[in-house]
């Protein structure tokens, strides 16, 4: 099974590397793209985080520098100002690839016999240019797994940006319409399913977080009083399945500015064919029993 991560670590996005790894996932690579940070600053947290595991097979590219079309807007508010939580991690040992990130997902995907796994947790900029690059690796895609969107299908499934708007989709909503339209049918984790306190970081279970993860999580879980966990939740729904409930729908996404910027429309009349696999729910318990476990062991 050959899987690839694109990310832009970030706390979550550290969290997500952790458990993968944890679960014995065999990461192809990690490519990084421009989101919760500047893109130099995301690789340098992917190497860092994949050095603290001892993991120094995993290669990672270094991708898009900003959004197709929009300036890019970060999370440090959120992330910290080395984007993992000013958790102070040593400096990494090894550098980014020379390639660029869609260009290798691209060649990677185009040139490997096997069908490739893909998870996302960041904005879809990489993804959109790959497949701008060569459309055909489309139908190579054994699975492609989201972090993003909201799709109000759940009582938390709002904007954690703007009303309407989840961060990854809000970033690059022109990326995001693109990979929408490029026949992927992904499998996406939005805000409904990640944005549930009982699926957080909150007392009960900061208390019982050590090592890296409660050193990463914990600033920014102490200046928010829960901290969401997005990147891993997505991760969890590639891991285990059987755990999530997904629903086809068909899903547009809002090119417009202000609230509406990124927001995903989803078609409940079932009118249009199906684009996306929306994730509705999740076996909260076993989610975190996972998840807790995995880090644990890192
Ligand atoms: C998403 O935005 C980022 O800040 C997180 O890493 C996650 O991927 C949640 O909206
Ligand atoms: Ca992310």
């Amino acid at each position: 099974m050959k899987v690839i991560l694109d990310c832009d670590p970030g706390v979550d996005d550290a969290l997500a590397i952790m458990f993968l790894i944890a679960e014995k996932v065999k990461l192809e690579a990690i490519t990084t793209v421009a989101g919760n940070h500047e893109v130099d600053k995301t690789s340098y947290n992917a190497l860092r985080i994949l050095d603290v595991l001892g993991e120094d097979r995993v290669p990672v590219y270094r991708g898009s520098k900003g959004p197709l079309t929009r300036s890019l807007v970060t999370a440090e508010h959120i992330h910290g100002s080395d984007g993992l939580g000013d958790s102070n991690l040593p400096p990494p040992k090894r550098k980014v690839e020379k390639e660029d990130a869609s260009e290798f997902l691209a060649r990677f995907v185009d040139e490997n016999t096997d069908k490739v796994h893909l998870i996302a947790t960041g904005p879809l900029t990489n993804i959109a240019k790959a497949f701008r690059y060569r459309p055909w690796i489309v139908k190579k895609i054994e699975s492609f797994t989201i972090m993003g969107g909201c799709f109000f299908l759940t009582p938390f499934g709002y904007g954690n940006v703007t009303k309407l708007s989840e961060f990854n989709f809000f970033t690059d909503p022109e990326a995001t319409y693109y990979v929408f339209k490029s026949g992927t049918k992904p499998n996406v984790v939005g805000l409904d399913i990640t944005q549930d306190p009982g699926v957080a970081i909150t007392d009960q279970i900061f208390g019982i977080l050590e090592g890296v993860a409660k050193r990463i999580v914990e600033k920014p879980f102490r200046k928010l009083g829960i901290f969401h966990l997005h990147d891993p939740i997505a991760v969890a729904s590639f891991i285990y399945p059987d755990i999530f409930k997904f629903k086809l729908f068909n899903v547009s996404i809002s090119l417009y500015d202000g609230d509406e910027r990124g927001m995903c429309i989803v078609d409940r009349r079932g009118i249009y064919s199906p684009n996306a696999n929306i994730a509705y729910k999740v076996n909260r318990r076993e989610f975190l029993l996972k998840f807790l476990k995995a880090i644990s062991k890192v």
